[in-house]
């Protein structure tokens, strides 16, 4: 077994500190990982000594046969050393010129390595190779753009907590419990078992509690960066594990917080973009509206293809060609051909229904797509499905040109609920699809929006646990949020599935950025949602007892919102996943870590400290 030295020489410069001041025949130590070597003779060697950012490199040159050529022949490319050498003028053409940068100028005369480890041969590491999630260290080795990412997070961070500090009162950076218990905010939570038989702390799947309790406590402003755990299924933009922004504010309704979270964003985008800084309020939209238009509560609006009602337009026979529903609403799209070619918006339709992104708009159970290519050769431009009246009022309402395609979509006659129709989810991914095959332009830029008036509560579904209360429904967002107006109080009891809340999500391109509420600080009325709206269980209740006293203990009215951190990030490089953001994301679709293999299983020994058993 090689031992490697326990000591090294500290080193004299850092690069770019060294490549600014470098000198004939000043004597250096430098850090790095050496690369591949090229023996021009037995006595002749040279090799890039790349510094520990991985950002700068310089030559450095073995001459002469002795100790300190046969270590470095010694060494595999990529094995971390510290250099001790000479520097001199790199030899060779133009080395002198006033625009070669320092790390061609420079060379440094080996005069003594210290291997500070190995880089086994039996890893390939070229700017070829891909590694796997298991081997995250040498992804993150192999891809500067991936620990430029890790470093651009940091300085997001950094940026984000100015703003806030700066702001008048300040907001004061507080880290709230990780052990907290299991309540029924909303999501599916991990729960925490302790050596105490039968009780488990529950990992928070957000401060929310928490920071309204500071509220109740006299901090009038708080945020936190804050690890977030929710036992939910991976997606490109969700991890069971991940960051929020946090922030809450005392004496203050959501316009104080949407204005803060502008702050926020505007000085992102001025002290870390190119793209312009976003001016002015960002626009607000109304859920029912962006529904409406795009299908979605978090649509990208940066590329038209909005939805209209044309049931009202459609023959009979053609709705019930395409529905196997009574009186369905009916709703249609365009996508704009860029080479008005019909033949070529065929086939692109026709390729994206055959793919696996297709399958779940063909088998929507409700009716797939209706498919139309727009095409001034064909009687009524191929509209003829639709009969001459209405084909010339979607003409009106579409204004198609010649290749467009136009869609239709059924869905059942109901109120919206939840984030996305079948249409919106079909706009969306044939977009997306329309993108990376050619048929349309990226859109480019930022649009950001707020998306408001929620409904506060929302149909119970399976995928989402809710408060399991008795209702058939639960909280849009979480069981905290206020009614928006006196009216939405009343509306509490007449019918609550038509109190609109005063939520606010934060939507940039198709992603939800962040979404927050003014709290309902009344511990009556929160009382009442939980136990007589929810119906909420008794002893389900009393998990929420200390937030019920703290409101009840003279709280001020407040509000806040929580930034998705990741998303944030990502969103700011134009990253798809959340992942590129991540140093150690969670991968596959258990949340697997692949790298340190966990989940891993309990074994015997940890179940009976745990006072537990597995059930058969
Ligand atoms: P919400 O559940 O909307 O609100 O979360 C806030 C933001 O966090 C991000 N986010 C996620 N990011 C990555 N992976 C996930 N699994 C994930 N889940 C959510 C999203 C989202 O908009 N307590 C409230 C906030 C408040 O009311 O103040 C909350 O957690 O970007």
């Amino acid at each position: 077994m090689a031992l490697h030295a326990v000591e090294f020489p500290p080193a004299t410069h850092d690069f770019q500190t060294f490549l600014g001041q470098a000198e004939p025949n000043m004597q250096v130590v430098l850090h790095g990982y050496i690369g591949q070597r090229a023996d021009l003779s037995k006595k002749l060697s040279f090799v890039r000594l790349t510094d520990p950012t991985m950002k700068y490199s310089i030559q450095v040159v073995a001459f002469g046969k002795n100790d300190a050529t046969e270590k470095l022949k010694s060494l595999n490319a990529h094995s971390p050393v510290a250099v001790r050498g000479k520097v001199q003028k790199k030899k060779g053409k133009n080395t002198d010129a006033g625009d070669k940068p320092a790390e061609e100028k420079w060379e440094l005369a080996l005069e003594d390595v210290h291997p500070l480890n190995d880089f086994p041969k039996d890893i390939i590491m070229t700017p070829e190779t891909v590694f796997a999630p298991e081997h995250r260290y040498l992804q993150l080795r192999s891809d500067a753009e991936l620990r430029d990412a890790l470093q651009f997070r940091a300085e997001v961070r950094n940026e984000c907590k100015k703003e806030l500090e700066n702001c008048q009162p300040p907001f004061v950076e507080i880290e709230t419990p990780l052990l907290f218990k299991s309540t029924p905010e909303g999501a599916r939570e991990f729960l925490v078992p302790t050596r105490r038989a039968g009780l488990a702390y529950a990992l928070p799947q957000s401060p929310q509690q928490y920071k309204q309790i500071l509220m109740a406590s006299g901090i009038p402003r708080y945020f936190q960066f804050a690890r977030c755990f929710r036992d939910e299924d991976l997606r490109a933009d969700r991890q069971p594990e991940f960051t929020q922004l946090d922030l809450e504010m005392s004496f203050a309704t959501g316009e104080d917080v949407m204005r803060t979270i502008e702050g926020v964003v505007r000085r992102l985008w001025a002290n870390l973009m190119q793209d312009p800084a976003p001016e002015g309020p960002f626009r607000r939209r109304s859920y029912q509206e962006v529904m409406a238009k795009y299908g979605s509560d978090k649509p990208d609006t940066r590329y038209g293809m909005e939805l209209m009602r044309l049931d009202h337009l459609l023959p009979a026979d053609l709705v019930m060609k395409i529905s196997p529903l009574e009186n369905p609403i009916v709703e249609a799209f365009k996508l704009e051909s860029q080479n008005n070619d019909p033949a070529a918006t065929l086939k692109f339709i026709g390729q994206f229904l055959d793919s696996p992104a297709g399958a779940p708009f063909n088998n929507n159970p409700d009716g797939g797509p209706g498919v139309f290519v727009y095409n001034g050769k064909q009687p009524l431009c191929g509209l003829q499905p639709f009969g001459f009246e209405a084909a010339e009022q979607i003409e009106e309402l579409l204004e198609p040109d010649h290749g467009d395609l136009i869609i239709i979509q059924a869905r059942p006659r109901a109120p919206f609920a939840g984030g996305a129709t079948p249409v919106g989810d079909l706009r969306r991914a044939l977009h997306g699809h329309a993108v990376s095959a050619g048929f349309s332009p990226s859109p480019t830029g930022f649009d950001f929006m707020w998306v408001v008036d929620f409904p506060l509560f929302s149909p119970s579904s399976d995928s989402e646990p809710g408060q399991g209360g008795a209702a058939g429904f639960s909280s849009t967002h979480h069981p905290f949020t206020a009614p928006k107006t006196a009216a939405d109080v009343d509306m509490l009891l007449a019918d609550p599935t038509k109190v609109v809340a005063d939520h606010y999500d934060l939507v940039v391109n198709g992603v939800e950025l962040g979404g927050g509420s003014r709290r309902i600080h009344d511990a009556a009325v929160q009382e009442f949602i939980l136990r007589d709206i929810l119906q909420m269980k008794p002893e389900r209740l009393v998990d929420f007892e200390h937030l019920l006293d703290a409101l009840r203990a003279g709280c001020p009215p407040h509000a806040g919102l929580a930034l998705g951190f990741d998303r944030l990030v990502a969103v700011l490089l134009g990253k798809e996943s959340v992942r590129d953001v991540i140093a150690f994301p969670k991968t596959g679709k258990g949340g697997d870590d692949a790298m340190v293999r966990a989940p891993s299983p309990m074994t015997e020994e940890a179940l009976e400290t745990y006072h537990l058993r597995l059930r058969k």
